[in-house]
């Protein structure tokens, strides 16, 4: 059984369905990476999986866990960690309260994960005083990233983390995102940049109307000729 494993979820807002039997699984300390057209429902199953989003079917199990009626609460409880897609930090806090805040649920001494999440990010360790607000986006998504980590998470869930800055930073962020996965953490990420995401993805899913399109490795898809005429400009 794969480490999580979203299956044949359905559901949507209100009465109106926006996933159609979608299914998403990552295994430990993999990178899998969703991508698809504006409004195919990518961020609205990052919710689903969260538990953000009640089913109207489907699954979702964590380490062999059922935990598909876990609030998003318990689901970090469980090893969950999510950066949503906007509104992810706390502009009028400084960068280190934002890392405390992260890790809100933990009772134990937390100051040996921010010392991690300063140096997987030197640079937030420099602007630790400032708020976050005042930062540029590439650094205000590390903030993010590493407020999420302050709990420690299982499986990292990352809706478009490079939204918004260049293409260097977008590299160190995906370079970043490696180095953690490479510790054992699972990640789930959507992306917009959908090439380079796939590049680097161990799985990936083209997301089309909330139903799973095409999934296989991000290189055979990046070499599949149909997805690259459809969904990655040639
Ligand atoms: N809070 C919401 N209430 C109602 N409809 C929503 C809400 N959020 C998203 N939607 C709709 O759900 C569909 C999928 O949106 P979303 O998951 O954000 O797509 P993506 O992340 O792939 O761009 C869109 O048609 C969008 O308008
Ligand atoms: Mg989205």
């Amino acid at each position: 059984m794969s480490f999580l494993s979203a299956s044949q979820m359905t559901g949507g807002y209100g009465k109106a369905d926006i996933l159609h039997g979608c299914t998403l699984t990552v295994e430990k300390g993999q990178i899998a990476v969703i991508v698809g057209p504006n409004g195919a429902g990518k961020s609205t199953a990052m919710k689903a999986v969260f538990g953000m989003l009640p089913l109207r079917s489907g699954s979702v199990t964590l380490d062999g866990d059922d935990i598909t009626s876990l609030t998003p609460q318990d689901r970090v409880g469980r090893g969950m960690g999510f950066v949503p897609q906007v509104n992810n930090v706390f502009p009028t806090m400084s960068v280190e309260e934002n890392l405390e805040m992260g890790a809100f649920t933990r009772r134990d001494d937390f100051r040996d994960t921010i010392e991690q999440v300063y140096e997987l990010f030197p640079i937030l360790r420099e602007k630790r005083r400032q708020n976050a607000g005042e930062l540029s986006g590439g650094q205000r998504q590390q903030v993010a990233v590493g407020r999420a980590l302050m709990t420690k998470p299982k499986l990292l869930m990352l809706d478009e983390p490079t939204a918004g800055v260049s293409p260097i930073v977008m590299d160190e962020l995906f370079d970043r995102i490696i180095d953690v996965a490479r510790t054992g953490i699972s990640i789930l990420m959507v992306e917009q940049n959908a090439r380079q995401a796939l590049e680097i993805a161990d799985v990936g899913y083209v997301l089309v109307q909330g139903a799973n399109a095409y999934t296989d490795t991000g290189p055979a898809l990046l070499a599949d000729p149909e997805v690259r005429r459809t969904f990655l400009g040639g």
